[in-house]
């Protein structure tokens, strides 16, 4: 983990309520998945290439035709207003500044014309399906009209995922900050909160219809097999996210670094693959790159931010691991992610 994000964390777990740091942190499960999720970037070794001018390295990308300043992206998270006063306005600032695209969640504590007010760069709308799909396609509706560039359906949260580190805890979030986004489409009373809840029916038909209704690329997240990745693909998906919900939803899933390889064989460059989970340091982003990702989200660093330093230090956590991506990189002997060959990357040799 690079030294900016190590100071980071330990100033937001100073700062940040006990309840909401564990929330910030916590796996389901027994943690499994958690804890092996940035340590399995390191079970990949480097082959670099040598005498090679990388005297300019650019780790400038395109996404879904958005241009962006370098692959990481901010990861869709819940309820940034616990960690700062401004929520996702000041995430979409701080990313956008560092020339990077934020993904906004269903549950942001701040409304979207809002967020899409204060953005200084591309963002992608979040979206669960609810049980009231109803609420699912008025949201989307909204983050387009909003200026929303794509919605990421989320696929692996049929119900959330239980967390026994935070079961029972409270987390007092003010009414005006608890699903900001759907109480004003919820009828409470008429309707009530378990229409906002997922709807674990979900088949791959929603992906084609919630593209109808936006009118936007949509990107399906959470997919860690080859076949799972091709039905998304087939069912009409821009891209897929390779992810396992930072350890939140089944435990025991394959770390993503491990599942990667797969979804990008199976999908064969038909649409761009991001990965996300324990992304720590430019050298994990160059084993997600190396392995045929296009991009790489960042989730729990950007929260730490967050709560350490508001937007600016959102603007640092990326710009570092944009720089420390450019260093590796020129020590791989690429001058950029698409110059990296595929034998770069490869399996740890077992001793
Ligand atoms: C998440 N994640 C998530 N994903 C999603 O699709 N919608 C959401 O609302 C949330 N909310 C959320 C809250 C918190 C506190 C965390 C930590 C994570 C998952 C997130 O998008 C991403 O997949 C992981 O966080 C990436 O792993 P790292 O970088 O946190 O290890």
């Amino acid at each position: 983990m690079l030294a900016l994000l190590t100071e980071l964390r330990d100033r937001a777990r100073t700062v940040l309520r006990p309840e909401v740091w564990e929330y910030y942190e916590a796996g389901s499960g027994d943690e499994v998945t958690l804890g092996e999720a940035e340590a399995a970037w390191r079970d990949f070794r480097l082959r670099p290439r040598v005498l090679r001018d990388v005297s300019g390295v650019d780790v400038a990308t395109s996404l879904l035709g958005t241009r962006l300043r370098s692959p990481f992206v901010v990861a869709p998270m819940a309820f940034h207003a616990l960690a700062t006063p401004d929520g996702e306005c000041a995430t979409v600032r701080g990313a956008g500044d560092a020339g990077c695209l934020t993904v906004v969640s269903t549950r942001a504590s701040r409304p979207l014309e809002d967020v899409a007010a204060a953005a200084s760069g591309p963002w992608w709308f979040q979206a669960y399906l609810m049980r009231d799909r109803g609420l699912t396609e008025a949201l989307v509706r909204r983050a387009a009209a909003a200026g929303a560039g794509a919605v990421v359906l989320t696929v692996d949260t049929p119900h959330v995922g239980r967390k026994q580190r935070v079961a029972g805890v409270r987390i007092d979030v003010p009414d005006d900050e608890y699903l900001v986004n759907l109480a004003r489409h919820l009828v409470l009373g008429a309707v009530g909160r378990e229409s906002a809840e997922q709807d674990p029916s979900m088949t791959p038909d929603v992906v084609a219809r919630l593209a109808e209704v936006g009118g936007l690329p949509v990107v399906v997240k959470g997919v860690l097999r080859g076949d799972e990745a091709l039905r998304c693909v087939e069912a009409g998906a821009a891209g897929v996210v390779v992810s396992t919900h930072g350890g939140r939803q089944l435990d025991r899933a394959l770390p993503s670094a491990h599942a990667l390889a797969d979804v990008v064989a199976a999908v064969a460059g038909r649409v761009p693959v991001l990965v996300d989970g324990g992304i720590r340091s430019g050298t994990d982003a160059l084993v997600a790159l190396g392995l045929g990702a296009d991009a790489v989200l960042v989730g729990r660093p950007v929260l730490w931010a967050l709560a350490a330093g508001g937007a600016a230090a959102v603007t640092s956590v990326l710009e570092e691991l944009a720089g420390d991506l450019r260093h590796v990189l020129a020590l791989a002997g690429a001058t950029s992610p698409a110059d990296l060959d595929p034998g770069t990357v490869v399996a740890r040799p077992r001793p």
